[in-house]
C-alpha cells in the first residue's frame, strides 16, 4: 500500500454507506467497499476527505439505488499499485465446454473468440440438431468450420486447421425440446464427466412464436439442461444467454435484477390490487393440452395465445416471457452452481472481432433497413427521441467471457446479471438512426436491376399508427401507379388497392410486433457490467473490450453494420 497526496475527481457508483445525507462534513478515512480501480491499473483502495461535500441524490436518474459523490477533495489516497486483473486467460485454459446453440449467430462468435484467444481451451460439446451423428457433423463442418466467420483461426493453423477444429469442437446430437435433451446415454456420461462450463444460448428468437414451441425452447430448455448440470461432476458454472427484455415493461432505468419463480412484471407496475398469479406449470399445461390438434389455423391460436398470456403478466411478446420463465426455472433450481445471466439487448454485427461487420441473419432493426435502403420502407412507426436498444455481437461475448471466468472462478453459488446495453450509458436515438441510414444509403446506394443507383429520402418516422398505415397505403399507390401507369379498367385499380391493402396489413403487423421496442420505456443499467470492466486488468481491457459506452454509432451504423449486413447477410446483391 502506499500514500499519496493528488487532487482526484471520480464519480462513486457505490459510495461507503457514510455518505447517507446530501451535505456531509468529514474529517475521516473512507475505505470503499471494493477497489476503485483506474485505468493506470491503480487500485484505489480508501481516501482521506477533510471538509465538506455535496452528494448529489441520482436516485430517479442513472443510478436508482445509489447515491453519488465527487472526490475531489480528497487530499490522501491509499492505493495498490498492479492488477491481475480478473485472469481470463488462465481461467480459460483446459476448460471443456457444453454449449447449446452454437449454429446460431451469437454462440459462435463465443467458441470462435475463445478458441483464437485461448487455444490451450479444453473442448466445446455444441449440441446440433440433425437427423443422425453423420448430419449433426456436417452441420459443424458446413455452418461453424467453413464459415467466413474462422478465417483469423484459418489463417493461423493453416493445414493444421480443420484438425484443431475437429478436435476441439465435438458435434452432439441433441435438442433441449426432448428429456435429457436428447443425447445419447455414452455421450451424455463422458460430458457429465468432462464438462466445467454449460453455455445455454439454445432460443426461440421469434418475438411472435407459437406457446407450446416458445415454452418447450426456451423455458423448458433451461429446466432440462439444469436437470442435466446436476449430474456433472466438475461443473464450475452455468451461463445463461438471456435478453434484456426480459425485463418487460418496467419503466426507467432498469437494474440487473434475477427473478424469483412466479414473479410478474404486471404486479411491479400494475395500480389496481387485482394481478394474475404466474404458475409456470399451468402455463405448460394450458400451453400443450392445446396442442391436440397440430393443423394450420391451431399454429395462429398458439401465437395470439403466447401473446396473450404474456401481456397478461406485463411482458411484450412470446419470446421474451419464455425467456423470463426460463430464468425463473434456473434461479429455482440452481442450488450450490453457480449462475450467470448475460442478458444482452439487440444484438448486432461485430464491430471489431474477428472482423468488423459480420453478421448472420437478418435480424430485429435489419429488415427495416434494408427496405430503407431498398426505396421499399419510406417510413416506420417509433418514438422519434426514443432509444434503439443496440450492442455489437463481439462486445457481448467478451462481457460473456470475462463474467463466465468471474464467477467460474470462485466457489460461490449465486445468481449474477449482466445487462449488455447501452440505451442508458450511450443512447442511439431513432431519429439519429434515422439520419445516419439516410447519410449511409445516399454515399453508397442500392442499385435497382437496370444498375442504376436507387435515392433515398429521408426516413418518416411516425407517431401513431392511423397516420404510419396512411403513409403506407398512400406511398404504395403511389408508386405502383408509376410501375403500372395511368390505369383506366377499374379490375386492375381494384387490385391494385388490394395489393396496396395487403402491404399495409404486412407493415402495419411487423409495427406491431416492432412497437413494444421502438416505443420501450425502460433503459438498461449496466452497473454489473461496468463493475466488471473495473475488475480487469489493462490487458484484459485491451483483448475483452466491452465499454459500450465508447461506440461511435455514426461509425459503427454506417461503416461497419450496414456493409456488414450487405456483404455477410445480402451476398453483396444489389452493391455497385
Ligand atoms: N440475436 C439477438 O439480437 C439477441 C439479443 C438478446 C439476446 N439474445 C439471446 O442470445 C441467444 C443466442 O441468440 P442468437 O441470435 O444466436 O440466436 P439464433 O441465431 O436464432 O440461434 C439459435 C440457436 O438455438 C438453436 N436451437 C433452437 N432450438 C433448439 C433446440 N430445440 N435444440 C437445440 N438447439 C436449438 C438453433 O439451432 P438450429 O440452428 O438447429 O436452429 C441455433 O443454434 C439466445 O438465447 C437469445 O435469446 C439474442
Amino acid at each position: 500500500m502506499e500514500s499519496s497526496c493528488l487532487n482526484y475527481s471520480h464519480v462513486l457508483r457505490k459510495p461507503p454507506s457514510v455518505f447517507s445525507s446530501r451535505k456531509v462534513k468529514l474529517q475521516q478515512w473512507c475505505t470503499f467497499p471494493f477497489p476503485l480501480q483506474k485505468k493506470n491499473t491503480t487500485k484505489i483502495t480508501s481516501f482521506y476527505l477533510n471538509g465538506t461535500f455535496s452528494t448529489s441524490n441520482r436516485k430517479s436518474s442513472l443510478f436508482p439505488k445509489c447515491q453519488a459523490v465527487s472526490i475531489e477533495n480528497a487530499v490522501s489516497v491509499h492505493s495498490e499499485i498492479g492488477n491481475e486483473g480478473i485472469g481470463i486467460v488462465s481461467f480459460l485454459q483446459g476448460k471443456n465446454f457444453l454449449v447449446t446453440g452454437a449454429t446460431g449467430f451469437l454462440a459462435k462468435v463465443l467458441i470462435e473468440k475463445i478458441l483464437r484467444t485461448n487455444p490451450d481451451v479444453g473442448k466445446f460439446y455444441i449440441i446440433i440438431k440433425a437427423r443422425d451423428d453423420e448430419a449433426a457433423k456436417e452441420r459443424l463442418i458446413n455452418e461453424i468450420v467453413n464459415t467466413e466467420l474462422f478465417k483469423s483461426l484459418q489463417e493461423i493453423h493453416g493445414n493444421n486447421y480443420r484438425e484443431f477444429m475437429l478436435k476441439k469442437i465435438i458435434p452432439v446430437l441433441g435438442n433441449v425440446r426432448e428429456t435429457g435433451i436428447g443425447i445419447k446415454p455414452e455421450i451424455a456420461r463422458e460430458i457429465a464427466e468432462e464438462v466445467d462450463i454449460i453455455v445455454n444460448s439454445a432460443a426461440s428468437t421469434t418475438f411472435d412464436e407459437r406457446y407450446d414451441v416458445a415454452l418447450d425452447i426456451n423455458t423448458l430448455g433451461p429446466y432440462r439442461l439444469m436437470s442435466f448440470a446436476k449430474r456433472m461432476k466438475r461443473l464450475k458454472l452455468f451461463l445463461q444467454v438471456s435478453t434484456a427484455y426480459v425485463n418487460g415493461q418496467r419503466q426507467g432505468v432498469i437494474s440487473e435484477r434475477p427473478f424469483g419463480l412466479g414473479d410478474t412484471i404486471a404486479s411491479e407496475i400494475s395500480s389496481s390490487n387485482y394481478c394474475p398469479v404466474l404458475d409456470i406449470e399451468e402455463e405448460i399445461k394450458l400451453a400443450f393440452s392445446s396442442t391436440a390438434k397440430d393443423d394450420a389455423s391451431n399454429v395462429q391460436e398458439m401465437k395470439d395465445l403466447g401473446l396473450k398470456r404474456a401481456k397478461l403478466y406485463g411482458w411484450q411478446d412470446t419470446y421474451v416471457f419464455t425467456k423470463a420463465m426460463g430464468e425463473m426455472i434456473i434461479n429455482s433450481m440452481r442450488g450450490e452452481i453457480p449462475v450467470v445471466t448475460i442478458r444482452p439487448s439487440v444484438i448486432e454485427s461485430t464491430l471489431k472481432e474477428p472482423f468488423p461487420g459480420w453478421m448472420e441473419g437478418n435480424r430485429m432493426m435489419d429488415p427495416i433497413v434494408l427496405y430503407y435502403g431498398k426505396g421499399q420502407l419510406t417510413g416506420f412507426l417509433v418514438e422519434t427521441h426514443g432509444v434503439l436498444d443496440v450492442v455489437p455481437a463481439d462486445m457481448v461475448v467478451n462481457a460473456t467471457v470475462a463474467a463466465m471466468a468471474k464467477h467460474g472462478s470462485c466457489t460461490d453459488p449465486g445468481m449474477h446479471i449482466y445487462h449488455v446495453a447501452s440505451s442508458n450509458v450511450n443512447p442511439l436515438v431513432f431519429s439519429h438512426l434515422a439520419n445516419i441510414m439516410l447519410e449511409h444509403f445516399s454515399t453508397s446506394p442500392y442499385m435497382d436491376p437496370a444498375g442504376q443507383p436507387i435515392q433515398v429520402q429521408p426516413m418518416k418516422l411516425f407517431h401513431e399508427m392511423s397516420k404510419f398505415s396512411d403513409f403506407i397505403y398512400a406511398d404504395a399507390m403511389e408508386k405502383s401507379a408509376k410501375v403500372a401507369g395511368p390505369v383506366s379498367n377499374e379490375r386492375v385499380s381494384d387490385r391494385l388497392k388490394a395489393l396496396c391493402m395487403k402491404l399495409v396489413e404486412q407493415a402495419k403487423y411487423l409495427a406491431t410486433i416492432y412497437e413494444p421496442y421502438t416505443f420501450y420505456g425502460g433503459r438498461f443499467d449496466n452497473t454489473n457490467t461496468e463493475e466488471l470492466i473495473d475488475e480487469m486488468s489493462e490487458e484484459e481491457r485491451e483483448n475483452f473490450q466491452f465499454d459500450v459506452e465508447s461506440i461511435n454509432w455514426e461509425d459503427y451504423i454506417a461503416n461497419v453494420h450496414i456493409p456488414g449486413l450487405r456483404k455477410h447477410v445480402k451476398k453483396g446483391r444489389g452493391m455497385p
